[in-house]
């Protein structure tokens, strides 16, 4: 290790940095499959950092996962004055296990893909069944690992979350050399997640399906034509999922798209307005906001208006894309094909002169989904959820954070789930909050 120290808010910050450790013993890519450890200098002398020791501090793993891409481990860093979440976390007492993990572009030295879809959560499993099975040698309590990502990152944080001792995983892992230990995470936090792929493309036409054009986008008749179909099926599927609110209402969708589930989406952009305004932020350029006449306060939005407003970053097909070349179609390929088509619907509306090219292997497309582990008795689930999805963001439709986060509350975990206002894509915005609510949960969960 390396003894190093960061001052924030004239405070100085010692700890020990573990870095470039491996977390499998038969790593595919060594540059890829390794972690940084660090850890308050205070809990190699018996000392305590905001009430935690040694043996209590919760371990944070920030992963830095971008666009499905290969990603490196977090380091300490402060910008501008501004500590990052690896040094933001030391300061409140968490060890912090920052992995590095493969992804959709990484190739072997003979040329096959090594990172494709499911190498990334793999390798955040094995990174997770590391620190559990050194869990008595190493500082920091491996039964309170809270994961945090951003976008892709936000996804696969998510995916700890769910996926936790999925034997699903188990021969990816096994061919690794990862620790026999579990894979299973006490919390996670996720900023815009990029996720439930397979269902994206219809839940992006419900948000934007009147908005043929954007700064980023100009539709043509197909465009048009595959957004309506697209748009059609997702109130089937939302209705199959029998989601409901906090007290209990069913969340629906009528064959136009409009229903309780609708107000539901509605709602959370409602609450943020209102907490902005409060805060005074001026409010005038979002004039989609519908106000109360006599108190002021924001009572609905004009949905159509408000698409229109943050308008579509993405053609129909937006994750599952016709033309098989989207971010998303890279991830889903395999050692020797690049990109693949993960839903039927795109495959069948192929605009490439290669139709086939769908996954070989569709478990996979499941396997990157937390949809199909959330409640599953062949998972351990988190108990604890922290959503936030931007109401500025385009990258995937509001709707799909708010379903997996309403899964998760549906099943009688806590999730604390919100759109700040205003805010586009990105993450660790509110470290403050971020890390009360850790420490707030982790005491309720002692
Ligand atoms: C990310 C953004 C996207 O729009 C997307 O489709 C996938 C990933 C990202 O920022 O990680």
């Amino acid at each position: 290790y390396e003894s190093m120290s960061t001052t924030v808010d004239n405070k100085e910050i010692k700890y020990r940095a573990f870095e470039y450790i491996p977390y499998v013993a038969n790593p595919i890519d060594i540059d890829q499959q390794y972690m940084n450890i660090y850890v308050p200098e205070e809990y190699f002398n018996n000392g305590t950092v905001n009430g935690y020791t040694t043996q209590t501090a919760p371990i944070f793993m920030p992963n830095a996962v971008g666009g499905y891409m290969p990603s490196q481990a977090m380091t300490p860093k402060v910008e501008n004055g501004k500590p990052n979440s690896v040094v933001y976390a030391l300061s409140r007492g968490y060890v912090v296990a920052a992995p590095a993990t493969r992804g959709r572009t990484n190739k072997a030295s003979d040329g096959n893909f090594i990172g494709k879809a499911p190498a990334v959560i793999v390798d955040l499993q094995a990174a997770t069944a590391y620190l559990h099975a050194n869990d008595s040698t190493m500082p920091g309590n491996a039964n309170r690992i809270i994961t945090n990502g951003t976008s892709a990152g936000g996804a696969v944080s998510l995916l700890q979350g769910a996926a936790g001792n999925s034997s699903d995983f188990q021969p990816y892992l096994q061919a690794l050399g990862a620790a026999t230990a579990a894979t299973n995470v006490y919390a996670v936090s996720a900023y815009a997640p990029i996720t439930n792929l397979d269902a994206a493309d219809m839940a992006y036409e419900w948000s934007y399906n009147g908005i043929t054009s954007s700064n980023k986008v100009s539709m043509n008749h197909d465009d048009v034509a595959y957004s309506n179909l697209l748009n059609e099926h997702f109130p089937d599927y939302v209705n199959n999922l029998q989601l409901h609110d906090s007290v209990g209402r069913v969340l629906k969708l009528d064959k136009n798209g409009n229903g309780t589930f609708k107000n539901y989406v509605k709602e959370f952009i409602v609450a943020a307005a209102n907490k902005a305004q409060a805060k005074g932020t001026d409010l005038s350029k979002h004039t989609y906001l519908v106000r109360d006449n006599k108190t002021g306060t924001i009572k609905d939005i004009n949905w159509e208006a408000y698409n229109q407003f943050v308008s579509r970053s993405k053609a129909p097909g937006a994750f599952d894309s016709r033309s098989n070349d989207s971010g998303e179609n890279n991830l889903f390929g395999t050692s020797t094909t690049d990109n693949n088509h993960f839903t039927i619907t795109a495959a069948l509306h192929d605009t490439t002169s290669n139709p086939e090219a769908y996954v070989q292997n569709a478990k996979v497309v499941t396997m990157m989904n937390p949809m199909n582990y959330l409640g599953s008795p062949a998972a351990t689930n988190a108990h604890f959820y922290r959503i936030r999805y931007g109401t500025a963001d385009s990258n995937t439709s509001v709707a799909i954070p708010l379903i997996v986060g309403t899964r998760a509350q549906n099943l009688g975990y806590k999730v604390d789930m919100a759109t700040p206002f205003d805010v586009n894509h990105s993450g660790d915005y509110d470290l403050d909050e971020l890390f009360n609510w850790m420490d707030n949960i982790v005491k309720n969960g002692r």
